[in-house]
C-alpha cells in the first residue's frame, strides 16, 4: 500500500509522514532530502546548479540512500552521512533551480520509484511536492498537508531554534514565500492539490492530532 503526501514548507509534512510510518510499520521516504543531497553534492562537486547536463551527470554518478534509525532519519551520499549537511539555510536556497529541471525530475521519480519498491507488499509512506501527482500518482491514499504562511514560518522557526539556530520569523517567512513560488511556478513537477487527495489544513491543529487523523484515514482504507 502506498500512501503519498505533498504540500508546501512547513506544512508539518516531514514531521507527521516521520511518525505516521513510524505509526504503520512503513518504509518512509523523503523526497526533499533526495534533492537537497544532490544539492550538497553539486556544491560539493563544484558543479555548477543551473547547468542541467552537469547536475545530470553528478546525479548518475552518486548515491543517495536514506534509512530510519532509532532518534531519527538517515541521509547517506555515498554511504556519508550528510542528515546535518542538507539541512542548512545554504542547501535549502541550492534547491530550487535544480528542482526545476526536467531530466533531474525525471531521474528522481525513477530513483524514488526504485526506493518505494524497498516497502514489497507492505506500506511505504512517500513525501515531498510530487508524490500524489506524479511519482506515485496511483497511490492507494493521497494527502495535501497545508497550513498559514506565519504558522509555517513559526514552525520553522522553532525547528531552527531548536538547533541552536537563531532567524527571525520575517526572514523565514520571506524565505517560504520564495519556495512557495518556485514550487508551484515550476514547469515540471510543480506542487499542486490532486484531485483524490484528502486535504488537512493544519493550521491549528498539534501533530498528534494530524498525525492521527492520517493513520485513521489509512486504516479506513484499508479495511475497503
Ligand atoms: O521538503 P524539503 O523542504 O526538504 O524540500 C527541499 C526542496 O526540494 C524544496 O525546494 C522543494 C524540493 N522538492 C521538490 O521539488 N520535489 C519533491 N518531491 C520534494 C522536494
Amino acid at each position: 500500500m502506498i500512501v503519498a503526501i505533498d504540500g508546501p514548507a512547513g506544512s508539518g509534512k516531514s514531521t507527521v509522514s516521520r511518525l505516521l510510518s513510524a505509526r504503520l510499520g512503513a518504509v518512509y521516504l523523503d523526497s526533499g532530502a533526495m534533492y537537497r543531497t544532490l544539492a550538497l553534492a553539486c556544491m560539493e562537486e563544484k558543479v555548477d546548479t543551473e547547468n542541467e547536463d552537469a547536475v545530470l551527470a553528478l546525479f548518475k554518478s552518486i548515491d543517495i540512500d536514506q534509512k530510519i534509525v532509532e532518534g531519527g532519519q538517515v541521509v547517506l551520499l555515498n554511504g556519508r552521512d550528510v542528515s546535518e549537511a542538507i539541512r542548512t539555510l545554504e542547501i535549502t536556497a541550492a534547491v530550487p533551480p535544480i528542482a526545476a529541471m526536467p531530466r533531474i525530475r525525471e531521474q528522481m521519480r525513477v530513483c524514488q520509484r526504485a526506493f518505494g519498491e524497498k516497502a514489497g507488499d507492505g506500506m511505504l509512506v512517500a513525501e515531498g511536492r510530487d508524490m500524489t501527482t506524479i511519482v506515485f500518482a496511483d497511490a492507494d491514499v493521497k494527502f495535501y498537508l497545508d497550513a498559514s504562511p506565519m504558522v509555517r514560518a513559526q514552525r520553522r522557526h522553532n525547528e531552527l531554534k531548536q538547533k541552536g539556530v537563531e532567524v527571525g520569523i520575517e526572514e523565514l517567512a520571506r524565505e517560504i514565500e520564495r519556495r512557495d513560488n518556485s514550487d508551484i511556478r515550476r514547469e515540471v513537477g510543480a506542487l499542486k492539490i490532486a484531485e483524490d487527495s484528502v486535504v488537512i489544513d493544519t493550521t491549528g491543529l498539534g501533530i498528534d492530532q494530524v498525525v492521527d487523523r492520517l493513520y485513521e484515514e489509512v486504516q479506513s482504507r484499508r479495511g475497503r
